[in-house]
């Protein structure tokens, strides 16, 4: 069985249709949740489109993490912090956390066109200061819209991947392309998590005003820039 994915929130679209493209790529997922029996539901939900040799789970959001060493963290901005300061002593030493959380305003009651300053400058930031040491973030996917990834055709976006640690930019980049018509390009720095973040704001913004579901391309980059070794 491949090394299992905890993806925590994956109960709400975004981290639901990533468990969904992730599984149909051949990979064993945990879905969390705060509530075990909500997680166990959706995932056999996505046993029951993919068929009975999906390798898909569902457990309480600690559980599920201690249980892997590549999470997904797929919950609003609201819940973040405090979600992983409970989830500190679950997560395991050497794991990967991907962040595709957005901090947009509708967080607190404004639009979901526009976001919060983060004093850490990004969600991704921040959640690198409350996890444990040894443990790397990847900012990625927080343009890929859970319109698309639930959708049955390729998703049409580009997901920049930014991190501090080359090889987990390369080990995410691995994941992200196996979701179909996805292209992971790495993206740089953590700090770049700030910009990412920013973009899918933008991108709701165009969702609204173009009744559409957008996703981002970036042109002129070599071959290489979209090769997975
Ligand atoms: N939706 C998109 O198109 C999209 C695109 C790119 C990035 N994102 C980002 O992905 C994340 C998830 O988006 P979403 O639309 O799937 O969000 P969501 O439906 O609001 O929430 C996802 C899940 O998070 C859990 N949750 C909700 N409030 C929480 C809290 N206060 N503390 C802990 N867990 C909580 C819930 O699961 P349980 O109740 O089962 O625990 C919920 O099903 C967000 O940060 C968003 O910015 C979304």
């Amino acid at each position: 069985m491949n090394r299992p994915i905890a993806v925590l929130g994956g109960t709400g679209p975004e981290g639901y249709g990533l468990a969904l493209r992730l599984a149909q790529a051949g990979e064993a997922i945990i879905i969390g949740s705060r509530d075990a029996k909500r997680a166990q539901d959706a995932a056999a939900k996505i046993k029951e489109k993919i068929g009975p040799a999906a390798q898909v789970s569902g457990a309480e959001n600690s559980a599920a993490c201690s249980a892997a060493d590549l999470l997904v963290l797929t919950i609003p901005f609201e819940g973040h912090a405090t979600l992983l300061k409970q989830l500190k002593p679950a997560i395991r030493p050497g794991s990967i956390v991907i962040d595709t959380t957005v901090p947009l305003a509708a967080s607190v009651g404004g639009r979901a066109s526009r976001t919060l300053g983060v004093w850490q400058g990004s969600a991704a930031q921040q959640t690198a200061e409350l996890v444990p040491k040894g443990v790397t973030v990847v900012a990625a996917l927080q343009n890929a819209s859970a319109e698309l990834l639930n959708a049955d055709g390729p998703v049409d976006c580009d997901v920049l991947v930014c991190s501090d640690d080359p090889s987990a930019i390369q080990t995410v980049r691995t994941l992200a392309a196996k979701i179909p018509g996805v292209r992971a390009i790495d993206g740089g720095k953590l700090e770049n998590a700030r910009i990412l973040e920013q973009i899918t704001a933008l991108l709701i913004g165009l969702n609204i005003r173009h009744k559409a579901h957008t996703g981002i391309r970036f042109t002129g980059l070599p071959p290489a820039a979209y090769e997975i070794k």
